[in-house]
């Protein structure tokens, strides 16, 4: 049985993927220090897989703490998920950011050299295209930041290929995500940010919830079909699949790659918030207010390298990502 450490592993995308590697098998160990997220998250883990995680509180960028982990497990892979994620506040700190998120991952590396365990998944973000060179994206396309969170993941992207350069029994996954949503079926992990949400669904749901009155939508004139911006939404449990078919592939041969986790689909504002209504048969209030800064008009996948190097894709629909999304929000609401 291999053990995968998982750094944000109680975080949302970090939960989903720990119960996806606990189903296939993995032995999971969690560093997580909760600055967004909760420990009771890996009691719910093991609720659902009906499995044990060993958890460590505590930062990435805690060289001591690192090793101690790696001493006390034998560590085959990571999972790097530990970072600050917010666009809005990561140009408010830019500083805050760029120490923490490069940071950790350097500490990272240098304890994983250092123990010979040179196997590694990164979370990393579409938001590396900066403004689409094209559409769909591929893993060819220009990359750019237009924020210091992009930047980071961008950085952390050149930091992983100059030492795949170094020292080639790297091996070495890089995933872009594009804009995941939903949660887990059981209703007990999902995501739950603080305060007033930046991301649509988050934000749609507390509408539903009656936590916020209505939803802004962030312009009508854009060049898409319906004028509201369009993304490519993955459900989290799909994403978290994606993470084990790389966890697979690191283990089958050393190399350095970068793989779009997207549906390929693009929908746009409207469409997310008519089709929420219609399978949570709930009206959303909504008021078209001006363009969000910084927002693109499009921005959606080419999923084809993942499904050739990896065997996978995405198979849950729309209507499962906002129904689990919703869900998940009644389950906490009653303070499960
Ligand atoms: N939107 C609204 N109202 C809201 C929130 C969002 O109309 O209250 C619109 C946006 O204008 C956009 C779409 O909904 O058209 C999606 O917005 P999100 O904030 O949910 O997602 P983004 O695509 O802007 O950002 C996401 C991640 C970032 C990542 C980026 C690129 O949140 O971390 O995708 O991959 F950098």
């Amino acid at each position: 049985m291999k053990t995968i450490l998982v750094t944000g592993g109680t975080g949302f995308i970090g939960s989903h993927t720990c119960v996806e590697l606990l189903n296939d098998n993995y032995n999971i160990v969690i560093i997580d220090d909760f600055s967004n997220s909760k420990p009771e998250v890996a009691e719910k883990i093991m609720k659902i897989t009906n499995k044990k995680v060993k958890l460590y509180e505590g930062n990435v960028c805690d060289t001591e703490l690192l090793t101690k982990i790696f001493k006390e497990n034998q560590i085959d892979a990571v999972i790097h998920f530990a970072g600050y994620k917010a666009v809005g506040e990561s140009v408010a700190k830019p500083l805050m950011y760029y120490r923490n998120n490069i940071d950790s991952t350097l500490t990272l590396l240098e304890v994983m050299s250092d123990n010979n365990c040179k196997k590694i998944v990164f979370s990393s973000s579409a938001t590396v295209y900066g403004n689409p060179e094209r559409l769909p994206l591929d893993e060819s396309c220009h990359l750019s930041a237009t924020n210091p969170y992009g930047a980071t993941k961008l950085y952390i992207e050149g930091i992983l290929k100059d030492l795949y350069i170094s020292d080639n029994e790297w091996s070495i996954a890089v995933l872009r995500y594009f804009n995941p949503v939903g949660a887990h079926e059981s209703g007990l992990i999902g995501e739950n940010p603080n305060g007033i949400p930046n991301n649509l669904v988050p934000y749609i749901v507390k509408v539903a919830n009656k936590e916020l009155p209505e939803l802004n939508i962030f312009g009508n004139d854009y060049n898409t079909p319906d004028g509201t911006g369009v993304r490519d939404y993955i459900h989290v449990v799909d994403l978290a699949r994606g993470h084990v078919k790389s966890v697979e592939k690191i283990f089958e041969e050393s190399g350095i790659d970068y793989y779009n986790l997207g549906t390929g689909k693009g929908y746009s504002v409207l469409d997310l918030v008519k089709t929420f209504e219609s399978v949570n048969n709930i009206k959303i209030p909504y008021k078209i207010v001006a363009r969000r800064k910084g927002d693109v008009a499009a921005c959606f996948a080419s999923t084809n390298h993942a499904k050739e190097k990896l065997n996978w894709e995405a198979t849950l629909t729309l209507e499962d990502m906002l129904r689990s999304a919703y869900l998940y929000s009644k389950v906490i609401k009653k303070g499960y």
